[in-house]
């Protein structure tokens, strides 16, 4: 994919603030702090046009992303941060859960996990309602390059196991490792 436009279009924290036509949607969901920002900036090739930080729960609300004036990406709420008040908790759930649930453009999520940990049961539990709702989407392991060559095929291996997928896209965003493979996987999508 040629990325000739890459434009932060807006936040949005409920339904009414979602954009109103039918452009495409890709999605981007995992833990808080798991690299979900990093890793839209790497595949785009602009730095800082998603909002990154070392603080977990940066992205509190939908950030959608127009792409070539033909799609969007989708950087949603991460979950999991145990420090964020109960009230926004919910809220954030609340958020991410209509967007998947509802929105009709979706094409794909992206659900991202880190390379050196096995999935927690929220990551899990996420992964079952993506199944049991039917839709699509794929599992992309970051941060790769924070282990060794036998640390990571053994996580991989671990990571797909727990899945019960063995199609995990080893990523990273600071060596762009990964990007041409998650490319073709967006591709694909967005013409079926
Ligand atoms: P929230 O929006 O808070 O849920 O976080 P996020 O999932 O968007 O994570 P973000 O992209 O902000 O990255 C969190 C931290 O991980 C930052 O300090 C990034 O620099 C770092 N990081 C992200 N991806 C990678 C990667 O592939 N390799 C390495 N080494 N660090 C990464
Ligand atoms: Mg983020």
């Amino acid at each position: 994919m040629k990325v000739t436009s890459a434009e932060f279009l807006k936040s949005a924290f409920k339904e009414s603030d979602w954009p109103r036509d039918s452009l495409p949607e890709i999605s981007f969901l995992g833990r808080s702090n798991v690299g979900k920002s990093s890793l839209i900036n790497s595949l785009l090739g602009v730095r800082g046009l998603a909002r990154t930080s070392s603080t977990p729960g940066r992205t509190q609300s939908l950030n959608f992303y127009t792409i070539n004036g033909q799609f969007r990406f989708v950087d949603l709420p991460g979950y999991g941060y145990a420090r964020a008040p109960k009230a926004l908790k919910a809220e954030w759930g609340k958020a991410a859960e209509d967007y998947l649930s509802q929105r009709e453009q979706l094409a794909l999520s992206i659900h991202i996990v880190d390379s050196r940990h096995r999935p927690s049961k929220q990551d899990l539990e996420l992964n079952a309602w993506l199944r049991h709702h039917r839709k699509p989407n794929l599992i992309v392991a970051t941060k790769s390059d924070k282990l060794s060559r036998n640390e990571l095929r053994k996580n991989i291996d671990s990571i797909a196991l727990d899945f019960d997928n063995d199609e995990v896209i080893i990523y990273s965003a600071t060596k762009r490792k990964g990007r041409d493979q998650l490319w073709s996987a967006i591709e694909k999508s967005l013409k079926s």
